[in-house]
This record gives structure tokens, sequence and C-alpha cells, in this order.
């Protein structure tokens, strides 16, 4: 199995250039079953996620041609088959953004239900109920989902918590139905915002994206689009943070800073010094130690749980002491335990971490549990006199593009070993 050694202690200098977003670039290749014909999507990052879902397509019936190193063309004209597979589903829920896609378009979807995960139990229960509501019928059978439905109609859908998948999927799902959809206390996510201007390029009729209420005036005509994925706003926040825990400064380039804008309100009250130099960059540097600050993940325009792990290793070793409160997900502590093993100061207690900042931490083994605790691990080494070994990089593969190359750019000593 391959694995990173990090040897801590080096302050980074330099750029680093973000990627496009893994959740942006998910529910947009979903939603290229939405009409036949060719698309053109472009800053598709070549993670395993998005590898994942590219295979999901194709078992669909749908041709996938890489044009040149972040572009796919993609044909769905082809799309035959309604099923999405355990084997898929299991290595990553998110394959249940077809669901919606595959019942509006062919009027039958047979999805395999996702199970837990690492961070929580994580139902689709509402992806579910809307659909039910805009008239599908759904049976639960050997473990799969299946939803048929002539033409979907349009509903008032009410989220009792904002949810990411849960909105995107009925807002692909109410571009073709009939009537009127209202998705109240829908997520305003960024990503939620960049698949519905797809979606409106597509000809979809959407009012209110990046509000808590959409609504969507079904149709029966959706033409292919050539697109770009909005770049990663967690990736470049995980960036601006290994200059925290390392030290140093760095530019990050191609992001987009109003979609940070929190993180970048949380980081400065730390003690990092973060500009915006250009419309897409950001530089941030760090001298002497950081200072305590409390945390609460929420969902946009508040701070992202998907940065709860990483923003954990800086106050790590911060000033004082700070309270992380997780307030999305139950289990998503995991990295906690393996923090402690580097000498971190942290105790749970229910949904709130309390983490005592010490002086240092301490290189060791440690092993990754899900994608953000792995990144969090990586940004730990970096911080950690001597040298850390992390292990589960499955995790770190599945959303991070080549973060070991970008960092050792900028001047990190980190090399992955192993025997692929
Ligand atoms: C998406 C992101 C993930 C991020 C999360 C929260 C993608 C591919 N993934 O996940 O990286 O951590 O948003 O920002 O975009 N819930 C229910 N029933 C449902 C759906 C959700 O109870 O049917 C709950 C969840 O358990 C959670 C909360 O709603 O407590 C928000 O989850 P949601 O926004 O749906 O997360 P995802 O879309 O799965």
């Amino acid at each position: 199995m391959e694995y990173l050694e990090i040897k801590g202690g080096r302050a980074l200098s330099g750029t680093v250039r973000i990627s496009g977003a893994k959740n942006a670039a998910l529910p947009m290749l979903a939603a290229t079953l939405l009409a036949g014909g060719s698309f053109e999507i472009h800053q598709v990052p070549d993670l395993q996620d998005v590898r994942t879902f590219l295979q999901l397509l194709k078992e669909l019936g749908v041709e996938i041609e890489r044009t040149r190193d972040s572009t796919l063309v993609i044909d769905s004209s082809k799309l035959d088959s309604f099923e999405a597979p355990y084997d898929l589903v299991r290595r990553m829920r998110a394959s249940v953004l077809v669901l919606s896609p595959l019942v509006a378009r062919l009027g039958r979807a047979r999805v395999s239900l996702p199970g837990g995960c690492a961070i929580g139990a994580r139902p689709i229960d509402f992806h579910l109920k809307g659909l039910e509501l805009m008239g599908a019928k759904l049976e639960i059978r050997e473990g799969f989902v299946e939803a048929r439905a002539k033409r979907l109609k349009g509903a008032h859908i009410y989220f009792d918590i904002p949810s990411v998948t849960g909105t995107e999927n009925l807002m692909m799902a109410a571009c073709l139905a009939k009537g009127n959809t209202v998705l109240e206390n829908a997520a305003k996510e960024p990503e939620v915002v960049a698949l519905g201007k797809m979606l409106q390029d597509m000809g979809a009729k959407i009012k209110g994206l990046g509000t808590d209420t959409i609504v969507v005036q079904g149709t029966t005509d959706l033409r292919p689009v050539s697109c770009t994925i909005i770049p990663d706003r967690i990736e470049a926040g995980t960036y601006l943070m290994a200059a925290g825990a390392a030290g140093g400064e760095l530019v990050i380039e191609n992001c987009v800073p109003e979609h940070l804008e929190t993180v970048i309100i949380k980081l400065k009250a730390a003690g990092l010094k973060i500009k915006v130099i250009d419309a897409d960059k950001l530089k941030v540097k760090r001298r002497g130690r950081l200072r305590s600050v409390d945390i609460k993940t929420q969902p946009y325009p508040g701070f992202p749980t998907d940065l709860q792990a990483q923003i954990m290793v800086l106050m790590a070793t911060a000033g004082r002491l700070s309270v992380i409160t997780e307030t999305i997900f139950e289990n998503r502590f995991m990295h906690v335990a393996e923090l402690k093993r580097l000498g971190a100061d942290i105790r749970v207690e229910g949904r709130s971490a309390i983490v005592k900042g010490v002086k240092h931490l301490y290189g060791a083994p440690v092993m990754a549990t899900d994608l953000r605790a792995s990144a969090s691990l990586v940004l730990a080494g970096l911080a950690a006199k001597g040298t850390t070994v992390v292990q589960g990089l499955e995790h770190l593969d599945r959303g991070y593009e080549k973060m070991d190359e970008k960092l050792l750019s900028v001047g990190a000593r980190i090399r992955r070993i192993g025997d692929n």
C-alpha cells in the first residue's frame, strides 16, 4: 500500500494552483444524463471520486472522451441503463446523484442504497421523499431503491435540514417535471449554484439560486452545453491552512475568494495574514504562533464541515483553548485519535472537540479514516517535528488532486512511497 512520508518543520513558499471542485464536478457530470447529446466539461479534476462517477456513467451507456488534460467530452445520447450498482454506490455516496436524472429522462431508476459511512449515517430520505412528492413511485427492494414515473410533476418541497446533494438531485428532477417546483430551505453552497447555472444554460428555468428558496419551472427541452467546473473552495481552504500549519507564504491561484469568506475571517482571527491579490488569487502568510479561535460548522455560508479536521490541526498548536463544534455530521471526529498520536491535546465532548494548543506536534505513523481527515493528517505532518507517515491514501486520492506533488512544489518535504 502507498503511504506518504512527511518530514515536518519546513516553511512553505510559492504558488499552488487549485483544481476544479469535486463537489461541483459530480452533480454536473450527473446533469449530462438529463439531455441526450455531446457536452464539453472543462477543468474536471482528476480524482478517484470523479473516475468512479465516470465509470458509473459508462455503465449507463454514456460515452466519455478526455480531449485535453482536464476537458471531457461526454455524450449521453445512448443512455440505455437505469441501474446504479452497489459496487459503485458503496465506493461513493454521491453516485446517488444519478437517481433524479434517470427517473426524469428514462422514467425509471434503480439505484443501490448507499448505507452508512465513516462520518455518520448520512441518509438519503430527503431525496426519496422529494421524488415521491413529485409523483415517483418508490420501492425499496434487495438493497436498491427503484423509482418510476411517466413524467415527474412539480411539487412544493421543504428540506428539514438544507442538504447539498438532496437539493441538487431534486433541482435536476424539477427541470424536466411538469409544472413548477419550489425547494424551500434549499442548500446555498456554491456547488449547488454552479449546477444550477449549468442547468440554466441547458435551457432550464430556475430562480433563486444561492438563496434558500429555489423555484424551477419544468420544461421538456434541455440541450447539451459546454461548461467549466468552479475552483474547489475546500482544496483552496486546505492550502490556506497548510501555510498556517507549516508557516511561510503561499499564493493560492485559481480560487474564488468570495466562496471562502467565512474561512478567511476565522483564519485571520487566528492570526494568518490573508490578502486578495487578484480576482482569483489569495496570498497567505504565517509569522509566529497562531491564536485559538472557536469554530462551529454550518451550512454555507457558515464554516464548512469539510474544513473542520484541517482547522483542528491549526488549533492543536495555537495559543490557548479552542472549541470546535460539528453540527453537520455526527461522527466527524475520527481524526482526533490520530492527531493525539502526534501529541495534540484534544478532548471530544458530544459534538464538540476541546482543543488545547500544545507547543509542538511530533511525527508518528497515522492512519487516514476519511477524505478530509486524511488532509488534516498531511497538514499535521507538515507542522510536526520529525517524520510523519500517513497511511490510507485511498481516502486522500478520492478528493485531492496530486496533493503531495503540489506541496512538494512549494517546499514541503513529502514523498509518496509504495508499490504502485
Ligand atoms: C455534501 C458534500 C460533502 C459535505 C456535505 C455537507 C458532495 C458530493 N458532498 O454531502 O462533501 O460534507 O455536503 O456540506 O457534495 N441529511 C438527511 N437526509 C438526507 C440528506 C441529508 O438527514 O436525505 C442530513 C445529513 O445526514 C447531514 C445534513 O443533512 O446531517 C447535510 O447533509 P448533505 O448536505 O445532504 O450532505 P451531502 O450532500 O451528502
